[in-house]
């Protein structure tokens, strides 16, 4: 299963990533989780130790140079749009209580499309890694989804966009599942975040009408607390680990009805 996370800033995409990656992990799947935000915190999120420490696949000069044939910050007339990336996931991927992560780092953008060395092979990464590896994958995505190539795109099996109860998070989400169509993402669902009460929740269903729910999770002011005396947040709230375990079981049945249905 290849899920992408997006939504807003700080609407708990990275918490559901780790959370999701860590549940799918206890139940013995193999699990990669990357983190395809600029703005990386997902290694920290997850426990890794020193996770200032682990260096982006972006700023990989000679990595990037030595597999798109120019070096990373040059404009060149041609490059490899195809570079070989089936041996990097074993090579700079690093791992914790069974999930292994990529932090993939900023790619340089211009214009309507970018045509760098480091976004060439960060594009052909995350396709390979969402197409070739039998493994649960987990994409936590910066905000928008406008990055995200058709190729990758297409490569992913469900794009859950993360709400919480404001209205620019519902219009965050709009445009979003606007894109899904563009780009032809086609399971989109959504996970409401930070419900304090059932109010909220019904302000979300109402203002997404036609969207399918994957679940609800409750504000819980343990994990902001956990964030900021600087301890673990993947086992800070209770409420949130269990209501992430069932949306784990809601994607799962959803992957068996597919396999039922298609075969
Ligand atoms: N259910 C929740 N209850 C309380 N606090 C939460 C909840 N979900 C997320 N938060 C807090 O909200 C903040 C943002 O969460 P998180 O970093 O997961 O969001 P994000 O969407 O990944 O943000 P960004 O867009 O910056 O990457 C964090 O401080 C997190 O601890
Ligand atoms: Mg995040």
């Amino acid at each position: 299963m290849k899920i992408a996370i997006s939504g807003k800033g700080g609407v708990g995409k990275t918490i559901l990533a780790a959370l999701l990656s860590k549940t799918f992990a206890e139940f013995d799947y193999s699990v990669l989780a990357i983190d395809a935000d600029p703005d990386a915190n997902l290694a920290a999120t997850l426990g890794f130790p020193e996770p200032e420490k682990i260096t982006p696949i972006s700023e990989m000069k000679d990595l990037i140079e030595e597999r798109t044939g120019v070096q990373p910050g040059k404009t060149a007339p041609f490059f490899k749009l195809n570079p070989k990336v089936d041996d990097i996931p074993e090579k700079y991927a690093v791992e914790r209580n069974g999930i292994k992560l990529m932090v993939m780092g900023r790619m340089k953008r211009g214009g309507s499309g970018c045509y760098c060395p480091e976004s060439a092979l960060l594009q052909a990464l995350v396709t390979h890694l969402l197409l070739a590896r039998d493994e649960v994958v987990i994409l936590d995505m910066e905000a928008g989804i406008e990055h995200l190539g058709r190729a990758t795109a297409r490569a992913v099996d469900k794009l859950i966009i993360v709400v919480e109860p404001s209205r620019r998070a519902i219009e965050t989400a709009y445009r979003i599942s606007k894109l899904t169509q563009d780009i032809g993402l086609p399971n989109v669902t959504v996970v409401g975040n930070k419900i304090r009460n059932q109010s909220e929740k019904e302000f979300i269903i109402s203002s997404l009408p036609g969207f399918e729910f994957l679940g609800f999770i409750p504000y819980d002011q343990a994990l902001v607390e956990a964030d900021l005396a600087n301890l673990p947040l993947l086992d800070a709230s209770r409420q949130i680990t269990s209501e992430v375990k069932n949306i784990y079981h809601v994607l799962l049945s959803t992957a068996v009805a597919k396999v039922e249905k298609f075969g």
